[in-house]
């Protein structure tokens, strides 16, 4: 991976990564209620796009070249479903449907300051082992938010959200990670969603990190999609996704990216 140092900013760099929070956090709730069967994903990636600018930001995926690709990424957002795990392309011709889950990642870029977040969806009614995989993916994710901390080791992080995870018998996606971010999209530390407690570098004051468990629920094998940008479970077996962009304070993590689904669809209205 390439990266450009170490995530850790003063405060004003703070609050414009904040910034793109509010913005990234906001898009999610005008996003919920159109998440349903029938909706196509460019319709999703457009309206993205669309609110994005209207609040004065940029979306930070397109025209982004990730480190572990040749090509610019096109869309602003990464709409992943059922047994894709990550970079999942809007299409016209890919329509959610009743009964799938689907994974939407979006950056929001504010004065060169970048955040980035990701949920997973229901489309419609699943059946219970599938709420279960989204709930352990998003419970995993707050486990680990709740050990962030000035001082923590890396591998501690990991280390709860593997733990976890396994717990229910699912695994975690291999060889993906979370990261640091913020005048860049991907940034120093790697974040791993597996570790050794105590292990790895310890987490310094004002370090801002992207915590992102990706989640199967089958086996941890992933493969490249037909598309080739599609991560997707070797198996065909469902996958969860959600991420936080999180400030690592001295008392605990402050999380800039929030997502109450109700209360940030009705912020909007
Ligand atoms: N959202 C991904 C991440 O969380 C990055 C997507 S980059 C893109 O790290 F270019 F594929 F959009
Ligand atoms: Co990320």
């Amino acid at each position: 991976m390439k990266y450009e140092g170490w995530a850790i900013y003063d405060e004003a760099g703070i609050q414009r990564i904040a910034a793109a929070a509010d913005i990234l956090s906001r898009l999610f709730g005008y996003l919920t209620p159109l998440i349903r069967p029938g909706v196509s994903t460019a319709e999703l990636d457009a309206r993205a796009e669309e609110f994005i600018r209207a609040e004065g930001g940029e979306p930070a995926f397109k025209g982004y070249k990730p480190p572990f690709e040749d090509a610019a990424y096109p869309y602003t957002l990464c709409v992943s479903i059922n047994h894709e795990v990550v970079h999942g392309l809007p299409s016209p011709t890919r329509i959610l449907q009743e009964g799938q889950i689907v994974s939407i990642d979006c950056g929001v870029r504010v004065d060169g300051f970048h955040a980035d977040m990701a949920y997973t969806f229901a489309v419609g009614e699943v059946p219970p082992p599938v709420q279960k995989l989204l709930w352990v993916t998003r419970t995993a994710l707050e486990r680990a938010i709740a050990q962030v901390r000035a001082g923590v080791a890396l591998g501690t992080i990991g280390h709860t959200i593997h733990n976890f995870v396994k717990g229910y018998t699912f695994a975690v996606a291999e060889n993906l990670t979370g990261h640091g971010v913020g005048v860049a999209m991907h940034m120093e530390p790697d974040v791993p969603n597996v570790g050794k407690p105590g292990q790895g570098p310890r987490l310094p004051a004002n370090l801002v990190i992207a915590i992102e468990p990706m989640v199967h629920m089958g086996g941890k094998r992933i493969k490249k999609g037909a598309d080739g940008w599609a991560v997707e479970t070797s198996d065909g077996s469902l996958a969860a996704h959600f991420e936080h962009t999180v400030v690592v304070r001295p008392g605990g993590a402050q999380v800039l990216t929030s997502f109450e689904p109700i209360y940030q669809a009705l912020a909007h209205v």
